[in-house]
């Protein structure tokens, strides 16, 4: 039987005798012994290989190979201070399963280099860290949603339309006609929920980002829901409980990949409901207070979210924005139709837009009218509009992105550490 690395780094392994499994992490010969860091899955564990024990053909193999080798061992465990873990392996057996020479990474490759090899990154305890937090992540939506009684659905990923704005859609050649990558799943959501009342989907969605931002990815990891009856604020409400959740599952199972990321563990314990809220207009004189060159009517940039989110310490909704820079969809506030019952999440710390969500047009006359000023074909939508005909009812839904979301959590620099395989205008490898 094997175990793993993480299990026997206790006291009470102190003197057995286990069996594991894994990769040369470091290796180091000092005469007549290799010090062996294996590394599994789970953590690293440092162990001692004596020529004597183990036979010198073996100590000849182990000695040429290099890190990265796949190898089967069998020793005692003990405690050791100066081990990286804290307690070491005395090595009876030993086999080299995989060897490995002259892996390329190397210390202090440069980040196009990492990113280049992200295939063999992806072993790097880094890595490791950011894709187990993604792990709890992930799981924790499917979680949120299915506990309070959503439905997982699936859209389709080849589409014919636009949902963002026709300027990020990727066009994809198809049988001598067009199609686009899907931006966003809401208005296939927005069918589901006259059969299921409340849905979600966490899928791809495909933006051509020509802008160079630290959170701008072409293709990135999308979880969104739509409900039945649902205004703004209820919506906003269920968005609060599941980041709340969120982070609550990640501190719970990933503190220590957060601690191995340096990340400041403290802002995410302090993050409670209910989040701050800020009516757009608000957020401008805000910002204008602070210093910032933007006026009302402006779009917030990523710069400008920066400059703004780092005021904060806790995620800000944002909402009321005005209907000219948001996507004809949302329902314009009945008290004042030149703004919007939407709402996006920032992200504190200078993250920024981690969610956009919102009421929808719900009056077939209202969504009509609201198409033909953005210059939209109805006919293009007939099926969207199709709603509106029979049985149409208010409703509400919003998008998480979830690599900004890991992005922010894990308190990286940039989104591409964020997605084991990033893509971005620059990047389609490997
Ligand atoms: O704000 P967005 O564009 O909203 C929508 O797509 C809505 N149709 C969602 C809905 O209501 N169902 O995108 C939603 C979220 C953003 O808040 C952001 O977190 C993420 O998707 N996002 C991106 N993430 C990475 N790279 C990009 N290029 C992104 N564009 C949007
Ligand atoms: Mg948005």
């Amino acid at each position: 039987m094997f175990h793993k690395v993480e299990e026997v780094l206790s006291d009470d392994f102190i003197g057995k005798e286990v069996s594991l499994r894994g990769w040369i992490y470091r290796k180091r010969r000092m005469g007549k012994i290799i010090f062996v860091v294996l590394r599994d899955s789970s953590d690293i564990i440092q162990c001692v290989v004596e020529k004597k024990k183990i036979g010198s053909e073996k100590f000849k193999e182990l000695d040429k190979v290099g890190v990265e080798s796949s190898i089967i061992l069998s020793g005692s465990v003990r405690k050791e201070a100066r081990a990286p873990t804290g307690y070491e392996i005395d090595v009876n057996t030993i086999d080299i399963i995989g060897p490995s020479y002259m892996f390329p990474i190397t210390k202090d490759k440069s980040d196009d280099f990492l990113l280049d090899n992200r295939h063999l990154w992806l072993r790097s305890r880094e890595m490791n860290a950011i894709l187990k937090i993604r792990h709890t992540v992930f799981g924790a939506i499917h979680d949120y949603f299915r506990e309070t009684g959503y439905y997982e659905v699936q859209g389709p990923i080849f589409v014919t339309g636009a949902v963002e704005g026709g300027s990020t859609l990727f066009e994809v050649p198809y049988f001598g006609r067009k199609a686009y990558l899907t931006q966003s799943a809401q208005f296939y959501l927005e069918t589901f929920i006259f059969s299921l009342e409340k849905v979600y989907t966490i899928a791809p969605s495909f933006r051509a980002e020509k802008s160079r931002t630290r959170r701008h990815l072409t293709e990135y990891w999308h979880a969104e829901a739509e409900a039945a009856w649902y205004h703004n604020d209820d919506m906003m409400k269920d968005e609060e409980e599941l980041i709340v959740q969120i982070i609550q599952r990640v501190l719970d199972e990933r503190r220590r990949e957060l601690e191995f990321l340096n990340r400041d563990i403290k802002i995410l314990e302090n993050i409670e409901k209910p989040f701050i809220r800020m009516k757009y207009g608000e957020l401008i004189e805000f910002a204008q207070n602070e210093g910032i060159d933007i006026e009302y009517g402006d779009d917030l940039g990523a710069d400008e979210e920066t400059a703004i989110t780092v005021k904060f310490d806790k995620p800000i909704f944002v909402t009321h924005y005005p209907a000219s820079i948001k996507p004809f969809y949302h329902r314009p506030d009945p008290e004042n139709p030149e703004v919007v019952l939407c709402h996006d999440m920032l992200a504190p710390e200078g993250y920024g837009e981690i969610i956009g969500g919102g009421e929808r047009i719900y009056k077939l006359d209202v969504l009509i009218q609201r198409m033909e000023e953005e210059g939209l074909n109805p006919e293009n939508y007939y099926w969207y509009v199709d709603l509106r005909k029979y049985g149409s009812v208010p409703h509400a839904g919003f998008g998480l992105g979830v690599d900004r979301l890991v992005w922010w959590l894990a308190g990286l620099s940039h989104i591409k550490y964020a997605i084991p395989y990033p893509r971005t205008i620059r990047r389609t490898k490997p």
